[in-house]
């Protein structure tokens, strides 16, 4: 299965692209800062992560998060 990862997926274009990606049988995985944002997208059928790009430690969890995959 094919993988993408959409940074800042909880409105707007990431999160049609999550949308159109999942009805198309991706693996999507996708980032939101709130839990609102968190909960919409896992109810779509991606994989969430929390993350906000402007903070540093925020950054490095993804980073870890992330390992091994491709
Ligand atoms: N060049 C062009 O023609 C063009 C056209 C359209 C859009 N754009 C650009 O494309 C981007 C997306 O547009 P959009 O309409 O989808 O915008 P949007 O509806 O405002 O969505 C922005 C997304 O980014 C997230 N985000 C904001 N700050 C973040 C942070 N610090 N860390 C992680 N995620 C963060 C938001 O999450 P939250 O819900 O947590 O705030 C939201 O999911 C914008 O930068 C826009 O200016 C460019």
């Amino acid at each position: 299965m094919r993988t993408v990862l959409l940074i800042g997926a909880s409105r707007g274009i990431g999160f049609e692209l999550a949308r159109q990606y999942i009805e198309e049988g991706w693996r999507v995985i996708a980032t939101a800062r709130s839990d609102e944002g968190l909960a919409k997208l896992k109810a779509m059928g991606a994989e969430t992560l929390r993350l906000d790009v402007a903070n540093p430690a925020s950054n490095s969890g993804l980073a870890w998060q992330l390992d091994g995959e491709k």
